[in-house]
């Protein structure tokens, strides 16, 4: 990559129309959508800096396997799937995107709570079974467990971004609201008007309603567990909203079963994708489940990966760790190293003065158009030093700038480079060859309308 242009791969997708009018006009974007390590292509381990995922698991093996590689960006706040330790003693920076969701999750983690008190899913299901209630008895044996909610008492643990939404909005409700989150002084509480607990045992016998939003380390797995639920008010419920994992499924379907709690919600399980069939909950009453799909609308899923491409911006304009936004391994990086000096690494220093994406959603300056010490400068992409020709297998994806402006999602003139899976021989793709028509479903197949390698 020396001197040319940096490789940035999306390892488990295949649409890059959000991040390509972001990173164009500095890197080469190409898409694996691959589910495992062992399915990305040779080239994208040797030369990729930077990596962006949703779901993919990063272990320590995993990371070893590429060998360009500084910047990992998790399109979301989650990052339990990447070893961020290891990649930090490999002088990989991983960082994640943690407030494009905040409302969709605070106000899904609403909706699983307002229908687990007023029932709304069981009121559905039972007027399509044809139950039609002809008097307020009948109303009350169709709408068992539905309960006023004003005056309830809600416990939040883990006052983050999506748990501090969440007391914002159960104010309105009239709850009243405990928090317990031992990594917060008790001043978050006060700015916010609700009430810190010291322990986790205190706030799970004063809550009516425990909703979870912490993030999952091996310090709190099953954090509710037989013995927590036992310290639960009789007739509880409860919601997971932060991780599969924080709960115990089998201690969740007995006390479902046995009425110690009266419902629960979960939008994360702890195996994903969730299946009844094969889950401990597959005949635990009052439950709802949702397939961790709480952060999701139309504009959250562009502003989280406008937010990890403008991220990656930042890591190739800039230094490691320090022009990155939302680094969430620095603390592990050792003390000495490439990423110890005072502004950090350089991934490309010759692209320094490109201009840096200024947030998600804002627009993208274009490729002619270029801000240099303060002075509009209008022509091609300058660079400290020129690139140096990329290997002859990219070039026609590499070395086309100035690229033209594209708008979003015009990504059958001017697309990604598409690199297959590493099973397979096949092609790719030049950034101005038309991009072959991909099968349906599966992947980039060889034998594709497209360079060879
Ligand atoms: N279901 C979804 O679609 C969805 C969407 C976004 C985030 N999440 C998950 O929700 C979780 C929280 O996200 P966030 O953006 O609010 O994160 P955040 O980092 O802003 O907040 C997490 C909070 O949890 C606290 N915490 C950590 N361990 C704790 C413990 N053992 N007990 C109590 N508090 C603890 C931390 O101090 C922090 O304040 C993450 O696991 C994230 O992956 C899920």
């Amino acid at each position: 990559m020396a001197g040319g242009r940096p490789l940035v791969a999306l390892l488990d997708g295949r649409d890059c129309s959000v991040e390509m009018p972001i990173l164009k006009d500095m890197a080469t974007v190409a898409f694996c959508d691959a589910q495992s390590t062992q399915e990305i292509h040779e080239k994208v381990l040797n030369e990729a800096v930077g990596a962006l995922l949703s779901r993919i698991t990063l272990t320590r093996e995993d990371l070893e396997k590429f060998r360009a590689l500084k910047i990992i960006v998790c399109v979301g706040s989650g990052y339990d799937n990447v070893d961020i330790k290891s990649a930090a003693e490999m002088g990989i920076a991983v960082c994640n995107v943690p407030s494009a969701t905040v409302d969709e999750v605070a106000d899904t983690t609403m909706c699983h709570i307002l229908n687990l008190y007023r029932r709304v899913t069981w009121l559905h299901e039972a007027v399509k079974e044809g139950r039609r209630p002809q008097n307020a008895e009948n109303v009350r044996d169709i709408a068992t467990g539905a309960s006023r909610i004003r005056g309830e008492t809600l416990g939040i643990i883990g006052l983050g971004c999506t748990g501090t939404a969440v007391a914002q909005r159960a104010k309105a409700f009239g709850f009243n609201i405990l928090y317990y989150d031992p990594f917060l002084s008790d001043a978050m509480g006060k700015a916010l008007g609700i009430q810190d607990v010291p322990t986790l045992q205190e706030l799970l016998y004063q809550s009516d309603c425990v909703s979870i939003h912490c993030n999952y380390s091996e310090h709190n797995n099953h954090l509710i567990n037989d013995f927590t639920i036992k310290q639960m008010r009789q007739g509880a419920v409860l919601i997971n909203m932060g991780h599969g994992s924080l709960v115990d499924e089998h201690a969740l379907a007995a006390a479902l079963k046995d009425g110690r709690l009266r419902g629960a919600a979960l939008d994360v399980q702890e195996n994903e994708p969730f299946s009844y069939e094969n889950s401990p909950l597959r005949d635990a009453p009052n439950l709802i489940v949702t397939p961790h799909a709480a952060w999701y609308s139309e504009k959250s899923w562009v502003e989280l990966r406008e937010g990890a491409a403008a991220e990656i911006r930042r890591g190739i304009s800039g230094r490691i760790p320090d022009s990155l936004r939302n680094c969430v391994n620095k603390e592990h990086f050792p003390a000495s190293g490439p990423l110890s000096g005072p502004a950090g690494m350089h991934i490309a220093p010759w692209l320094e003065t490109a201009p840096i994406h200024s947030g998600p959603g804002l627009p993208v300056p274009s490729a002619h158009h270029h801000e240099t010490n303060g002075n509009t400068y209008s022509g091609p992409p300058r660079y400290h030093h020129p690139p140096a020709l990329p290997p002859p297998n990219i070039a026609a994806a590499a070395n086309d700038s100035p690229v033209p402006e594209v708008p979003r999602g015009n990504m059958a003139q001017i697309g990604p480079m598409v690199i297959p899976r590493a099973a397979s021989s096949s092609p790719i793709v030049s950034r101005q060859s038309p991009v072959p028509a991909l099968p349906q479903s599966g992947k980039v197949e060889a034998g594709d309308n497209a360079m060879k390698e």
